[in-house]
């Protein structure tokens, strides 16, 4: 409700209000007779809590109005006698004061609500300009990945028409080859539904989401970067992983996030493995995400300082992601944190509620 019908709402309860508060007061059955005040002090409260000032000054007034009409001595009259006056100033004080607080309630929850907003929409910006940004990194390696099929399609559709042509076509062959030409054609298309997937602007954030699936469509956006640099993606989720409430496109950047950092770790290892291993196992009413590399490490003076907005050693980088994932993280209800670890490499881990 906005505008006029919300102004009409406010006020009519502000006429209202007093009106029944005034009907229990006097109603013979209830034995309130000797005890208005309380009733007409809700009536101010409730209408300067929906309506603000106008309304609870209005309700004041009538308020006011029906204590001295029906419960101040001289009865059934406006006026006051002059040894009530003072109890007849309190009542009218103490409604001044309720209606006051009330509207004042009002107003810094409003504006708390407003500030809210504000909040929501420019985070939901920065994670859309962040996702963009990590795209436009991942361009490179999405056009070699739909590169591969595309040239399979090629290799394959001339080999059809060879087994196709001359005296005796091999029809066997040619099948397979339009078979493969088929099937690179479905993963070429499969890759860019999954970077529009990643594209589209955030939804809402209880959705019900298959979080192994989600983790590697990112794997599978990442292959080509993680091949690069050398580094194997190995994943270890159980059968049974419980689904969790979020936006899958959030998580899926905080994933990317984690993943990338984790392969850039990575790149200047010579003597162990490269390893990227992911962990996820249902906890209780949440799941554990685990993201671990074999890289360059964090000391602990730098342990601190990752999550910080603009923080990076990175010739390229903007120091937002880990500062990014751990808002939406926390806007989802979970933790994203640093894994203090024995030997080389970094661990992070973060939880989601899970999806009951
Ligand atoms: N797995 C990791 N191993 C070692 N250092 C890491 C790891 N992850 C993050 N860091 C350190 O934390 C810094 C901040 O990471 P963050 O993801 O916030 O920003 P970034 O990767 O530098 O830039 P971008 O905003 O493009 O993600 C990195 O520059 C790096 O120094
Ligand atoms: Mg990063």
């Amino acid at each position: 409700m906005h505008g006029p019908g919300l102004l009409w709402r406010n006020y009519g309860v502000a006429v209202l209000s007093p009106v029944l508060a005034l009907g229990i007061a006097r109603w013979p059955d209830a034995h309130l007779e000797s005890a208005p005040v309380s009733l007409f002090l809700c009536a101010v409260m409730l209408s300067a809590w929906l309506g603000g000032v106008g309304p609870g000054l209005l309700a004041t007034v009538l308020s006011a109005a029906a204590f001295a009409y029906y419960f101040v001595n001289p009865f059934l009259s406006l006026a006051v006698a002059e040894k009530e006056v003072p109890r007849f100033v309190v009542f009218v004080l103490a409604a001044v004061l309720v209606g006051s607080l009330s509207a004042a309630q009002r107003r810094s929850i409003q504006s708390l609500r407003r500030a809210e907003e504000v909040l929501r929409g420019m985070q939901a910006e920065l994670a859309q300009v962040t996702r963009v940004m990590t795209m436009g990194e991942l361009a490179a390696s999405i056009a070699h990945e739909v590169n591969q099929p595309l040239a399979g399609i090629v290799i394959n559709g001339n080999a059809c028409l060879r087994w196709l042509a001359g005296e005796s076509p091999n029809l066997e062959e040619a099948r397979e080859a339009a078979q493969r030409i088929i099937r690179d054609g479905t993963r070429a298309s499969e890759i860019i539904s999954r970077v529009r997937a990643l594209a589209k602007k955030t939804g809402s954030l209880t959705e019900r989401v298959d979080l192994s699936e989600a983790i590697r469509e990112v794997l599978a956006l990442c292959a080509g970067e993680a091949r690069r640099h050398a580094v194997g993606l190995r994943t270890q989720f159980p059968g049974d992983l419980s689904p969790v409430r979020g936006d899958r496109v959030l998580i899926q950047q905080v994933v990317l996030n984690l993943v990338m950092n984790g392969i850039e770790a990575m790149s200047d290892v010579q003597d162990r493995l490269r390893e990227l291993v992911i962990q996820a196992r249902t906890e209780a009413d949440q799941v554990r995400v685990t993201v671990q590399d074999s890289g360059s490490g964090l000391d602990p003076q730098t342990l601190e300082r990752v999550f910080d907005p603009l923080y990076t050693t990175k010739p390229g980088g903007m120091g937002m992601g880990l500062s990014i994932s751990r808002t939406i993280v926390e806007n989802h209800g979970g933790r994203l944190s640093v894994v203090v670890q024995d030997g080389p490499g970094a661990t992070f881990e973060f939880t989601l509620p899970a999806y009951r």
